[in-house]
């Protein structure tokens, strides 16, 4: 710990202003060459984290899986799959990580398990009203029957949420919850043997060494008494975004639950955090998840998913310092995940895109690659000015755009297989890094072998590459997050500016920054000099779709 504490000094709420950086494990790096990447390979590249500046990072699940939903599906959650590694190299990979003073964040999913978890195995082969049904959510089908689901909800994934059994005489049988696909049956939290479970599963990774956790579908736990039937509008957000009172996401019953978790973790020394995923509709909402007593973190989706405007830019962020400060938590801010259109694309898009679609080769107005990296850029510029906690993904940091080209039998999201391929879904933003220009699998690995195949063209954004032209995305990342921390952007308040309706303003300190969200160049007051900027220009005229940090004499 004690390089850890350089940074960070238990009982500093490090993640209050932390930066926090998300690997996706199966396409960061591969050791093992299988076209997989794994713990080892992490290990191997945290160097390159370290040079970039970030406190944290933040692992999508590498724990024991049938990988039907890239190890959102744990079959065993105190394990790591063979895929990724053993214990040994997850403990070795953690204090590597510390001993470069980042901390390490696990993602626990508990919402459903796989289908493959004991539990659920146990639960097949038991009767109905058993003990072991009763820690999923089993239900007899409506009809003569009972050959119809028990209501009409629709999973995440397209298609019912509901899947029959077959009992263990052979006849059809009652019917269990899942909110995403069928291989990943809902919990029932109601029941007290499961929440016992997961207070033991915390203290694992907690008594390895672990800062804390992102915990999936935190909305989603608890599902309203009667189970009704809900029809959410045409054009809701798949994970919630834009629905209010629906019976399976933000239920109160959610909050017990973390309020219960944060006794757990304040029984360990130092600080460690819960990060909620809660795809709530507005920042009111969103923010109940981070009261005193709950999480630390929860993701602002409301700032993720806001378009390229001046005025929705500039809202959004005062409406999470207002929401997020009057419960008292740092509001976070996020541009990319590996459930999204990268942000390179996205903020090009000019049709609508919702949530878990994601663009493909048949998308009708593809993002222009130009506009759509000058507004990531510029936009990552006024995230990382912005006081609270900033999270990355990985890739964002070279500029990748989505990968659009990836032929049909390469795709691995549930989504594109439930919808017959009509949402793509998220395989185009989970596309394995590039490290090296002319290497195998651009350096992912030594083999070539790679689970998504990579765009010819990512050479070109190659960390290699990036690394000695000091106008790459890279070098303008490792700029911004030094600056950052030179001048302690993360905690703190900041004050508004005035700089026309097409463009977002704010100082910090005596740092001002500046986007440009309009059509026509913008002049940077008199007497500006300029810290960094987006983009290259003549220190003047601030470009379109180009962002700046400045000072003024
Ligand atoms: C949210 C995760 O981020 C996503 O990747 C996953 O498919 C669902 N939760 C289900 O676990």
């Amino acid at each position: 710990m004690a390089q850890l504490e350089q940074i960070a000094a238990p009982g500093s709420e490090w993640w209050r202003s932390a930066v926090i950086y998300q690997i996706y494990p199966r396409s960061f790096a591969d050791a093992s060459g299988d076209g997989i990447g794994d713990l080892p390979g992490i290990t191997s590249r945290l160097d390159s984290l370290k040079e970039l500046g970030v406190d944290a990072i933040w692992l999508s699940p590498f724990m024991t899986s049938p990988q039907r939903d890239a190890g959102y599906d744990v079959a065993d959650y105190r394990d790591v799959d063979p895929l990724f590694g053993t214990l040994d190299d997850f403990d070795t990979m953690l204090n590597a990580a510390h001993a470069r003073g980042i901390r390490v964040v696990v993602d626990l999913v508990p919402n459903h398990s796989s289908a493959q978890h004991a539990w659920f195995q146990e639960a097949l082969k038991a009767a109905p009203g058993s003990p072991e049904r009763a820690r999923y959510i089993f239900r007899d089908g409506k009809g003569k029957n009972g050959e119809l689901p028990p209501n009409n909800w629709e999973s995440v994934f397209g298609g019912g949420m509901w899947e029959r059994v077959t009992e263990a005489d052979g006849t059809p049988g009652q019917w269990y919850l899942h909110i995403f696909d069928p291989t990943q049956p809902d919990f029932d939290w109601n029941n007290e043997e499961v929440r016992e479970e997961f207070r033991s599963i915390l203290r694992f990774w907690l008594d390895r060494g672990v800062d804390g956790f992102r915990v999936d579908v935190a909305h989603g736990m608890i599902k309203a008494d009667g189970l009704p039937d809900y029809t959410p509008p045409a054009d809701a957000d798949s994970m919630g975004g834009g629905e209010a009172n629906v019976p399976y996401w933000g239920q109160d019953g959610v909050h017990d639950i973390y309020r219960d978790w944060h006794r757990v973790l304040a029984e360990y020394d130092g600080d460690r955090a819960l990060c909620g995923e809660a795809w709530m509709p507005t920042l009111k909402q969103t923010a109940l998840w981070v009261r005193p007593d709950e999480m630390h973190q929860t993701f602002n989706f409301p700032y993720l998913m806001t378009e390229w405007d001046a005025k929705a830019l500039g809202d959004v962020i005062r409406e999470s310092l207002d929401e997020f400060g009057a419960v008292g938590a740092p509001s976070t801010w996020v541009l990319s995940n590996h459930d999204v259109v990268r942000h390179a694309s996205r903020l090009a898009l000019t049709d609508d895109n919702p949530q878990g679609e994601g663009i493909g080769p048949n998308t009708p107005h593809k993002p222009d690659t130009a506009i759509g990296l000058a507004r990531a850029r510029a936009a990552t510029t006024v995230m990382l000015a912005l006081p609270g906690s900033a999270y990355l993904y990985q890739g964002e940091e070279l500029g990748l755009p989505e990968a659009m080209e990836i032929p049909d039998a390469f795709r691995q999201d549930p989504t594109w297989f439930r919808t017959n391929g009509e949402r793509y879904g998220r395989d185009g933003c989970r596309v394995p890094l590039p490290w090296e220009a002319d290497a195998p699998a651009f350096g992912f690995n030594e083999t070539g072998a790679s689970w998504l195949p990579q765009p010819a063209d990512w050479a070109a954004y190659s960390r290699e590459v990036e690394e000695k032209d000091e106008t790459s995305t890279l070098s303008l990342y490792k700029q911004l997050l030094a600056v950052r921390r030179e001048h302690g952007f993360g905690s703190g308040s900041l004050v508004w500016e005035d700089a026309g309706t097409h463009a977002v303003a704010f100082r910090r300190g005596a740092v001002h920054v500046l986007a440009n969200l309009g059509t026509k160049p913008l002049e940077l007051p008199a007497g500006a000099t300029v810290i960094v900027s987006s983009q290259p220009f003549d220190g003047t005229a601030l470009p379109v779709d180009t962002a700046v940090w400045y000072t003024k004499a």
